[in-house]
């Protein structure tokens, strides 16, 4: 469904905004929600105007709006009390932005945390997480990774037996709390490199084999299983394969019962899809979550069981709408007949999502916001690869060098799979929001990018 608000970007042929209030949910708005127009006709987001964060902490710059962020914890969690009577908490799913600001803005609202390395684990439990409330995923966690996690007092999702073996060979003093992670077999529609319900993936317990798992468990009684979990995949606009997880995992419960265990935890893992241009339409917030419970409800009744603590982790539609990011506007090549290209300071190297999963994103140019989009253009990045391409013909007003192009919903797995591509430093990141612009990742310099290079003597 396109949006009204595209059709009258259509008709008036100017930029446009969202009409998004903080009732709705964040991951069916284009823009943060923070995001208006203001009397210099141009974009500001979190109060401030974006030209202006640009001038002071540099291009390009991801910009983070903590009211956004916020709204999309509180909509996750206050959804999950309203629709399960049973206990529940809702995990970030880290691997979207893990950075300091971000994992104490999550733990603040409340949030546990999803990690999927000791790296992850080690930002998180610097930013203050509580370890009770972190699970660490992952389908080759290396020794060390498992030691530093049993260390930390957080909760391991097993994904393989070697691990299972590895963690029963620890010495602890206490039992190491475990959740076995399965292969739900729910397909979806999504990429196939985000796709993981499927049986042909590398993550989990395959599920015609967990009566297996569970026997062999059981041997080992430094390990307490506490619960399952599954994770169908990202960027998911359907309900359906959620509503049908209940009725699946329930079944895996029952199984674990049977060989003696006590299942407290059910995992649903994350992936409702947020919007990135304006043929996107996600369910929201709250429809997800009713979904998500009233499937593990009527599972749990149907089976005359009692319900189980629901957990989820989404990433990427409690932080994806959150951010934007501002570019400098360079060089134009115009091919008659052909294309425009229109360059920026970035590209792949900090948004390497439309040349990996061919996503689609939308731009504005925030210092001309009222004016009419007349051009086409394809939106460059500015590596040596033909494939750093942001946009495929993107409609903008015309542009000048200097000028300043926003790409929105920038805020899950952009920073977190960034690189120095091309020695390009990485962008600096601005949390903006309470009368305040806080720097929460500094721009790399030239020095950060050899501060790991060697040069051995007989080089020198
Ligand atoms: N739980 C597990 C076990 C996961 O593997 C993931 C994502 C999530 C939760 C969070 O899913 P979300 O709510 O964000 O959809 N780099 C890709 C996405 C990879 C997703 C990896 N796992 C992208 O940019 O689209």
């Amino acid at each position: 469904m396109v949006s009204t608000h595209a059709l009258e970007a259509q008709n008036t042929g100017r930029q446009y905004l969202t009409d998004i209030t903080p009732e709705r949910s964040p991951n069916q708005s284009l823009v943060p929600l923070t995001a208006k127009v203001n009397d210099r006709d141009h974009l500001e987001i979190g109060g401030y105007d974006v030209t202006d964060l640009v001038q002071q902490f540099g291009s390009p710059l991801y910009i983070l709006d903590e009211a956004s962020l916020r709204t999309a914890c509180r909509q996750y969690r206050d959804a999950f009390k309203r629709y399960y009577p049973g206990e529940s908490q809702v995990l970030y799913a880290s691997k979207a932005w893990n950075c300091l600001a971000v994992c104490a803005i999550v733990t603040q609202e409340e949030l546990g945390i999803d990690v999927a390395t000791g790296g992850e684990l080690f930002t998180a439990l610097q930013a203050g997480a509580n370890p009770r409330k972190i699970y660490l995923h992952g389908n080759n966690k290396s020794l060390s990774e498992l030691k530093f996690a049993v260390e930390s007092g957080c909760t391991i999702v097993v994904d393989n037996r070697l691990e299972i073996e590895t963690l029963a060979s620890l010495k602890t003093d206490s039992c190491i709390q475990i959740m076995m992670r399965i292969t739900p077999g729910l397909d979806c529609h999504t990429h196939e490199y985000i796709r993981t319900g499927h049986i042909d993936s590398k993550f989990g317990f395959d599920p015609n084999q967990v009566e297996e798992v569970f026997k062999f468990i059981s041997q080992y009684p430094s390990l307490s299983l506490v619960g399952l979990h599954a994770h169908i995949g990202s960027q998911i606009f359907e309900l359906q394969a959620h509503q049908d997880l209940g009725g699946v995992m329930v079944q895996w419960l029952n199984k674990a019962t049977q060989h003696g265990f006590t299942i407290k935890e059910i995992n649903v893992g994350g992936g409702l899809g947020i919007r990135y241009n304006e043929g996107d339409d996600p369910p929201s917030i709250d429809e997800w979550v009713k979904t998500v419970c009233d499937g593990l409800i009527q599972a749990c009744q149907a089976a005359n069981i009692p319900l189980p603590k629901v957990l989820a982790e989404p990433g990427r539609s409690l932080i994806g709408s959150s951010c934007v990011t501002a570019y400098t506007v360079g060089s134009k090549k115009t091919i008659p007949g052909i294309r425009t290209y229109l360059s920026v300071d970035g590209g792949m190297s900090d948004n390497p999502r439309p040349i990996t999963y061919q996503s689609i994103c939308r731009a504005i140019v925030a210092n001309r916001m009222s004016e009419p989009m007349t051009e086409t253009v394809t939106i460059a990045g500015k590596h040596c690869e033909s494939g750093d391409i942001l946009i495929k013909d993107a409609t903008l007003p015309p542009t000048q060098p200097g000028d300043t192009l926003v790409v929105m919903a920038t805020g899950a797995y952009n920073y977190s799979m960034s690189s120095n591509y091309n020695r390009l430093a990485r962008p600096a990141a601005v949390l903006v929001g309470n009368s305040n612009a806080a720097l929460i990742l500094q721009r790399e310099t030239y020095e950060d990018l050899i501060r790991y290079d060697r040069l051995p003597a007989h080089l020198k």
